[in-house]
């Protein structure tokens, strides 16, 4: 799969994201539970390791050392930074995976289940088609209490070329199309986020909730393979025609605002992502 050129993760020990401040204090209110000895949380796409920059303070030593961490990723020089940080964070363990998020499933050990995923600030970089086989494949990862956490913009404040970054209700559509073929009638809810630069969503999906099992997701592998390309082809045509309407009317009467030259240049971006993920799809 390609990984686009402008794609880069931050890493900044003063500056806590609020995503992944929601993602741990949702694995903190797992590890209190006094039945709870043992955690393994899988962290896909996960850049420099912001989301554990903090960890010492975030969570104590005595569930830190519940976690067994997995980091994925396909960047190496990523990947050891995030092995140096996490070597000192008292884990039971960690292990860094480096790969094609495309390829998680046949890199990790076939029976390795998890109670924690996180993949965030990911979606815009990797083919909806793509990205709706991975949770595919990450729902089916899950142990029977697990919970995936999903964190992404709706609109890049600095545009990345080939990034096509996903709605709120875009993200519901696509995993309820999983869902449904499945047999599930699960209704994901996203919420959405307005920080100062950008809008984002998250998703949190409890594996108990589903109400179907891994030998129905597995047996209507094709059925939901087809459904996402309808799906992802019919939502992709009309966010071209709706960035193609923009971009038509910045075309006759130019632009007069600040603002507007902003859209101008998201919509030239949308266009030219939209058009490669299209080609893509066939
Ligand atoms: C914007 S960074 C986010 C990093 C981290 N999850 C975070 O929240 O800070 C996107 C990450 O996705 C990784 N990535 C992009 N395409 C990938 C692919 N096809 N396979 C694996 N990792 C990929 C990049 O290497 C990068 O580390």
């Amino acid at each position: 799969m390609p990984v686009i050129g402008d794609s880069s993760a931050i890493l900044e020990f003063e500056k806590m994201l609020p995503q992944h401040q929601a993602a741990i204090t949702l694995m903190n209110s797992v590890l209190q539970n006094p039945l709870v000895d043992k955690v393994n949380w899988l962290d896909l796409a996960c850049g420099k390791g912001q989301i554990i920059s903090q960890l010492n303070e975030n969570l104590t030593l005595e569930n830190r050392k519940k976690i067994t961490y997995y980091g994925y990723d396909i960047n190496v020089d990523y990947t050891k930074i995030v092995s140096k940080i996490a070597d000192n964070l008292n884990f039971m363990d960690y292990v860094i995976h480096i790969g094609d998020l495309s390829s998680f499933d046949n890199i990790l050990p076939k029976d390795l289940k998890f109670d924690f995923i996180t993949c965030t600030n990911v979606t815009h970089e990797i083919h909806p088609q793509k990205f709706l086989e991975i949770i595919l494949g990450v729902i089916k990862r899950l142990n029977a209490y697990g919970q995936l956490f999903l964190y992404d913009m709706e609109s890049l404040s600095n545009p990345e070329l080939g990034a096509l970054p996903l709605k709120a209700s875009d993200i519901k559509r696509l995993v309820e199309t999983i869902l449904r073929v499945a047999g599930s009638d699960f209704k994901v809810c996203p919420s959405t986020w307005s920080h100062r630069t950008c809008k984002g969503w998250s998703l949190v999906i409890n594996r108990n909730y589903l109400g179907v099992s891994n030998d129905n997701f597995v047996k209507s592998t094709t059925k939901i393979l087809d459904a996402l390309h309808n799906e992802i082809g019919m939502m992709l045509n009309m966010k071209l025609t709706e960035c193609k309407q923009v971009l038509d009317t910045f075309t006759s009467y130019g632009t007069e605002t600040s603002d507007e030259e902003e859209q101008k240049m998201t919509s030239l971006y949308e266009f030219w992502s939209l058009h490669k993920a299209l080609e893509d799809l066939i």
